[in-house]
C-alpha cells in the first residue's frame, strides 16, 4: 500500500500508505505547499478542490509575480517557510548569512524516492525497512544560493502517521548561521481546534490539559536542556468533538530528548501552523561551507479514532519501530529498587537481607540505587567518581554485592548518574572545566551538582570509560541511567566563541553518544533512564533505553493521572511504576495496598520499599501480588492498552484503564476512585474494543476494602461470571461500592469461547 507519487503536470506530490494521505504542490516558481494531510485519499486526487489563491489585503507578493495580488506566502499553506520574505506567520528555517542577509526564501529543486529510510546522523531515529517504509526526499535551494534544504517524509506500512526531518546545508563559500530550524511545519486551512498538551513538575509529570484554539501564537516548549518535567515535547490539535473513543485529530513529537518548542500560530484568515523542532531560544548553529545540519525527527500522527486511536498508534511506534535490543520485547523482571527503603544508609549486610526478603516474595531483580561511590551519604558529594566503590558501605565491592544477589536466584541492578558531578568530588577537582559554565559567571547547583561538558568528546569518552569500567567489573543485569538537574550557564570552552549557541544542542547529542556506546557495549543489561523522574520521557532516550523511571512521585492516587496523561504517548512496558510504602514519601498519603499494586501493575512493576518490614499480612499479600503479576505480565506488558476514564475530566475523581492481550483473550480492566463520596452513585465502567459476540469470565475480581465493608464486597466477586463482549462494551460492570479514599477494582476475564 506504500505509494509516492508525483503529477508532473500538475505538480502535485501523493503520499500514501492506506492509512494517510499526505498531499503537497509545487506552486509558481517551485513553492512548496502543504494540500493536505489526514485520512487515505484514493487516486485520482482532484486537487482543484484543495486551495485556491485569493487576494488578501496585507499579504505581500513576490517581486514580479504573473498574478498580482493573488498569491503570497503569508497565505500559502506552507511545507517549509523561511522568513524575510513576504510570510509573517512561524518560520521553520531561520539563517543569518556572512553579507548580513537574514532573508530566507526556498524554492524546489528536485526530488527521489528512496526505498531505505535514511539514517539521521548521530541521532534517534524511527527504524524501518525498505518493505514497510517508504521515504519521500524534497531538495529546496535559498534564491541566493547559500543554502539547501532536504525535507524528509517517511510512511509506515499500517501507521496513521509521518514522519519528517530535515537537512540544511551551507552551499555557499561563507559561514552561515542557523538560527531556527524546525523538525516539522505544516499548515491547516482551518483552525476549529482545541490544544491539548501535557504540563507538569517535578513529581507531578503530564497532566493533560485541553483548551481552544485562540488567535496569536500558542507555545510549548523547554530550554532546560531536556524535555522537561514542566512540558511534555508533544502537542495535539483536536476537533471540538474529540473524545477517548472517537474524532479527529493531529498529534506531533519529537524523537529528541533537549530543548524544544512547539508552536501553534491561529492566523486572522483562520489557518492554523503547526511547528516543532529543537527550542531556537538560545540556539545558534555555526554552519561552514559544505557543512549539514541534521533537525530531529517529527512523529505527526493522525487520528479519526479519538485519543486512544492516537495512542494505538504511538504506541506501535514504539514497540515495533523505536525502542531496540534483547530488552524491547522480552518480559521485564519484577524489581525491588532500594531508594525509597534506604536512601543513602545501607550497607552490604542490610542490601543482602532487604534482596532475601524481596526474593522470597517472588521478586526477581534488586536494584541499588544511589549512594554506592565515593563518600555518598548524601546528595551533597562524589558523583563523577565512579570507580570509587564505597567499601565502608560494600566491603567485598558491587561484584561481592552482585554474586550474593545472584546466589540468591535474582538479578542485580545498580544506579549511576554518568552526566553529572558534584563540585565535592574527585574528578571536579581534577577537571574543573570538564563541567558546563560560562567565563565570567559562577555556576549554578542544582541538587548540590554540575552537569558535565557532554559537547567535549574528552568528557564523553570519559564517561564512557569510566561506567564501562563499572559495568564490567560485576555481573550487572539492570541500569538506572538518572539525570538530576537542569542546565544553566551553557557553554563550554571546548569550542570557540561562534559556536556557543551549539552547546545545549551538543549537549543532546552526546548524551546520545554516550548513550548509544554503552548500551551498545552492553547488549544484555536491562537499562531504565530516569531524571529526577519523568524529566526526560520521550522517543529519544526510548530509542536507547527501553523503559523509564515515569515519575519520582510513588502515590498511587498521583500516579494514576501521572501514568494516564504518560500514556497518551508511551506504552505500559516503558513505564517504571513502583509500589511504595505509606505513609507515601512524597505526599504523606496512605493508601491501600492494593490500590498501590493495581495502579503500578500498568507499568514495568516493582516495589520501591523494604519489604521485609511489612507485617505478616502484607507480606502475604504482596507475595500473592507479585504471583498474580507474573501470571498477568504477558498481557500487562505486551498487550494493548487503552484509557476508559479520565482523571482529568468530569468529577476528576476516576479513572478507569484497561490492558488487552495481543490475541484478545484477556483483559484486564482497572477501575480507581480517589476520594470517597457520601450517597456515591454506582459506577458502570463500560469496557471497549471488545468483540461482541465474544464470552468472557471473570477469573479474578480484587477490589481495595475497608474491613467494615467486606461483607457487602464478598456478596458482590464477580469471579466465575460470564458476560458478552457486547454486555460488557454496553452496560460494563458496576464497580464495588467502596467507602473510603484511593478505592480500587481490577477484574480480570478470559475468552471463554
Ligand atoms: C532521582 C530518582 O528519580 C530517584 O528515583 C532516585 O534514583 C534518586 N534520584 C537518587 O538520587
Amino acid at each position: 500500500m506504500l505509494n509516492v507519487t508525483f503529477d508532473s503536470a500538475l505538480r502535485v506530490f501523493h503520499l500514501t500508505n492506506g492509512a494517510v494521505s499526505y498531499v503537497m504542490r509545487l506552486y509558481h516558481e517551485g513553492y512548496l505547499a502543504h494540500l493536505y494531510y489526514g485520512k487515505a485519499l484514493p487516486e485520482p486526487l482532484n486537487v482543484e478542490s484543495f486551495f485556491y489563491e485569493t487576494e488578501r489585503e496585507g499579504a505581500p507578493q513576490p517581486h514580479g509575480h504573473e498574478f498580482p495580488r493573488l498569491f503570497s506566502l503569508d497565505t500559502l499553506p506552507q511545507e517549509y517557510p523561511g522568513v524575510n520574505a513576504g510570510d509573517f506567520r512561524l518560520p521553520a528555517l531561520e539563517a543569518a548569512f556572512d553579507n548580513g542577509s537574514r532573508c530566507v526564501d526556498l524554492r524546489y529543486v528536485s526530488h527521489r524516492v528512496l526505498k531505505d529510510k535514511p539514517a539521521l546522523t548521530g541521532l534517534p531515529a524511527v527504524f524501518a525497512g525498505d518493505r514497510d517504509s517508504l521515504t519521500l526526499e524534497i531538495t529546496l535551494k535559498e534564491v541566493a544560493g547559500e543554502l539547501e534544504v532536504r525535507l524528509y517524509y517517511t510512511l509506515i506500512e499500517g501507521l496513521s502517521l509521518i514522519l519528517r526531518h530535515s537537512e540544511i546545508r551551507n552551499t555557499g563559500s561563507k559561514p552561515l548561521y542557523l538560527n531556527n530550524a524546525a523538525s516539522l511545519s505544516v499548515d491547516f486551512l482551518e483552525a476549529d481546534f482545541d490544544i491539548l498538551s501535557l504540563y507538569g513538575a517535578h513529581a507531578n509529570e503530564r497532566n493533560v490539559e485541553r483548551q481552544p484554539l485562540k488567535h496569536g501564537i500558542e507555545e510549548i516548549s523547554s530550554t532546560r536542556g531536556a524535555t522537561s518535567h514542566q512540558h511534555q515535547n508533544f502537542v495535539a490539535l483536536l476537533r471540538h468533538d474529540v473524545t477517548e473513543f472517537s474524532g479527529e485529530l493531529y498529534a506531533a513529537t519529537l524523537v529528541w530528548s533537549g530543548n524544544f518548542k512547539a508552536a501553534i500560530e491561529r492566523s486572522s484568515f483562520d489557518n492554523t501552523r503547526l511547528t516543532l523542532g529543537i527550542n531556537d531560544k538560545g540556539f545558534n548553529w555555526y554552519l561552514e561551507p559544505s557543512e549539514c545540519f541534521t533537525t530531529p525527527e517529527a512523529v505527526l500522527v493522525y487520528s479519526d479514532t479519538g485519543l486512544n486511536g492516537m495512542s494505538q498508534t504511538f504506541h506501535t511506534l514504539v514497540r515495533e519501530h523505536l525502542t531496540r535490543g534483547q530488552w524491547s520485547h522480552a518480559l521485564r523482571p519484577v524489581l525491588v529498587n532500594s531508594w525509597e527503603a534506604a536512601y543513602f544508609n545501607f550497607n552490604e549486610e542490610s542490601i543482602v537481607r532487604f534482596a532475601k526478603d524481596a526474593v522470597n516474595l517472588g521478586a526477581e531483580l534488586i536494584v541499588l540505587d544511589d549512594g554506592w561511590f565515593g563518600k555518598r551519604d548524601s546528595d551533597t558529594c562524589s558523583l563523577g567518581d565512579w570507580d570509587r566503590i564505597d567499601t565502608r558501605k560494600l566491603p567485598s565491592g558491587l561484584k561481592g554485592l552482585a554474586d550474593k544477589i545472584h546466589a540468591l536466584g535474582a538479578k542485580f541492578g545498580l544506579w549511576v548518574e554518568p552526566e553529572m558531578v558534584s563540585p565535592d568530588s574527585e574528578l571536579f577537582r581534577a577537571h574543573p572545566d570538564w563541567a558546563l559554565g560560562v567565563q565570567g559567571h559562577s555556576r549554578s547547583q542544582q541538587r548540590n551538582q554540575y552537569v558535565l561538558d557532554l559537547s567535549n568528546p574528552e568528557v564523553r569518552d570519559y564517561i564512557v570509560r569510566v561506567i564501562s569500567a563499572v559495568l564490567s567489573s560485576a555481573p550487572i543485569d539492570y541500569v538506572k541511567w538518572d539525570m538530576n538537574r537542569n542546565l544553566s550557564e551553557v557553554g563550554s570552552p571546548a569550542f570557540p566563541a561562534c559556536r556557543q549557541g551549539e552547546i545545549a544542542t551538543r549537549y543532546t547529542l552526546g548524551v546520545y553518544d554516550i548513550m548509544e556506546r554503552i548500551t551498545g557495549a552492553f547488549p544484555h543489561i536491562l537499562f531504565e533512564s530516569c531524571a529526577g523522574g519523568g524529566r526526560r520521557f520521550d522517543l529519544g532516550l526510548l530509542y536507547y533505553m527501553p523503559q523509564v523511571w515515569t515519575s519520582d512521585n510513588t502515590d498511587a492516587l498521583c500516579r494514576q493521572r501521572i501514568q494516564y496523561g504518560t500514556s497518551l504517548i508511551f506504552p505500559p512496558q516503558t513505564m517504571g511504576a513502583h509500589v511504595s510504602a505509606c505513609p507515601n514519601h512524597q505526599v504523606g498519603r496512605v493508601t491501600p495496598l492494593i490500590t498501590r499494586f493495581i495502579c503500578a501493575a500498568s507499568g514495568t512493576f516493582g516495589y520501591e520499599m523494604d519489604l521485609g518490614r511489612l507485617s505478616p499480612e502484607d507480606k502475604e499479600e504482596v507475595r500473592a501480588q507479585i504471583a498474580l503479576y507474573k501470571e498477568l505480565r504477558e498481557t500487562l506488558q505486551r498487550g494493548a492498552f487503552y484509557r476508559l476514564i479520565s482523571p482529568f475530566e468530569g468529577t476528576r475523581n476516576e479513572t478507569a484503564w484497561m490492558h488487552i492481550s495481543e490475541d484478545g483473550a484477556e483483559l484486564i480492566t482497572m477501575y480507581f476512585k480517589m476520594q470517597a463520596e457520601p450517597a456515591a452513585r454506582l459506577r458502570r465502567v463500560r469496557f471497549k474494543y471488545l468483540e461482541p459476540q465474544a464470552r468472557y469470565e471473570v477469573v479474578s475480581h480484587l477490589h481495595s476494602s475497608t474491613p467494615v465493608h467486606n461483607i457487602y464486597l464478598k456478596e458482590h466477586n464477580l469471579k466465575g461470571q460470564v458476560f458478552s463482549g457486547a454486555q460488557l462494551m454496553s452496560a460494563g460492570i458496576t464497580a464495588d461500592r467502596i467507602d473510603a479514599d484511593a478505592a480500587s477494582c481490577m477484574w480480570v476475564l478470559r475468552r471463554v469461547d
